[in-house]
């Protein structure tokens, strides 16, 4: 009744069942657990984490992602479409969570000056990479700045737009400091629009399939979930409702002025972890927080 997909495709999505909210970056639910997890011990094992996955992440969703295009999420939702940073041309963009800062690339194609960041070396080396041949082709140049999204190292106010696709927000303990971050960077009547997880998947098992649309845990439980090795943290992703980041935003300063829940995108067939057309036409997976900083 629910499928877009054939049975052939179904039976494959069906074994990929888990209940692993990380599951979509290749995490191994055997070594997982839900238990508390401080800022310092997250944002270690995420940078380490994201650093040594950072070549098989590109390799994976490379193509997906564009090397100087904007997507929102596995949606395919694109910055070109949607136009949530308005218009950027002369604008002063801040990227965090940046990754290989394709979208920092596309934001300076689009006339913005505009610095990109990320707490994984790894990660920006993959940017700079791709900054080369970008800056060979086109003139222009993509800051890389390595520092953690909760302790932005720019001065109060230097930002007319804070943005992020996917990036630092579910990989932090205190997702509250990251807003008041955000909100003290910029300039009053500033922007601030990140996209993350959907809350209501922490419910359900992150899976393509037809497991991936039953409740198996309580949206409300804001226990991380967290990978470990041989007794070390590897990798944490905490929860917020859609309430919680409201709440955070309010406290930073931040009026949200959208939610932008994307719909997926017909063309688009790919699979990446728990996200898929299956899942994709019956429940959002992507929620897109679009806030403004409060003019003086
Ligand atoms: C899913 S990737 C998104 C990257 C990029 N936007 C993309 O779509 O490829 C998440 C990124 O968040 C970064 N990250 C995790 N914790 C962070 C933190 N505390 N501060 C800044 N970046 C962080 C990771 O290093 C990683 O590059």
């Amino acid at each position: 009744m629910v499928g877009v997909n054939d049975a052939d495709e179904n039976d494959e999505l069906s074994n990929h069942s888990d209940q692993n909210p990380g599951s979509h970056l290749g995490l191994d639910p055997s070594q997982a657990a839900r238990r508390k997890a401080d800022p310092v011990e997250t944002a270690r094992a995420n940078r380490t984490w994201w650093d040594l996955e950072a070549d098989g992440y590109y390799a994976e969703h490379g193509s997906f992602l564009g090397d100087d295009d904007f997507v929102w999420g596995p949606e395919g939702l694109r910055e070109t479409d949607a136009g949530l940073l308005g218009d950027v041309r002369g604008r002063e963009l801040l990227e965090i969570g940046a990754g290989a800062a394709q979208c920092s690339r596309y934001a300076a194609r689009k006339g913005a000056r505009v610095v990109a960041t990320d707490i994984s070396g790894g990660m920006l080396r993959q940017g700079a990479s791709l900054n080369g041949p970008f800056t060979a082709a086109t003139g222009l140049t993509v800051p890389l700045v390595q520092c953690d999204a909760t302790s932005l190292p720019f001065a109060d106010c230097s930002f007319d737009t804070v943005f992020t696709s996917y990036g630092a927000v579910p990989f932090v303990a205190d997702s509250a400091a990251l807003m008041a971050q955000a909100a003290r960077v910029l300039r009053p009547g500033g922007r601030f629009v990140f996209s993350t997880t959907h809350p209501i998947r922490w419910a359900l098992p992150d899976d393509p399939g037809y497991p991936g649309l039953t409740v198996t845990s309580s949206y409300f439980d804001r226990t991380p979930y967290v990978e470990q090795e041989s007794g070390a943290t590897t990798y944490v992703e905490h929860h917020r409702t859609l309430g919680d980041r409201v709440r955070e935003l309010t406290a930073a300063g931040l009026c949200l002025v959208d939610l932008v829940e994307p719909e997926w995108q017909q063309e688009n067939q790919q699979v990446w972890g728990g996200w898929s057309p299956l899942r994709g036409n019956l429940i959002p997976g992507t929620a897109i927080f679009v806030c403004v900083k409060a003019a003086r």
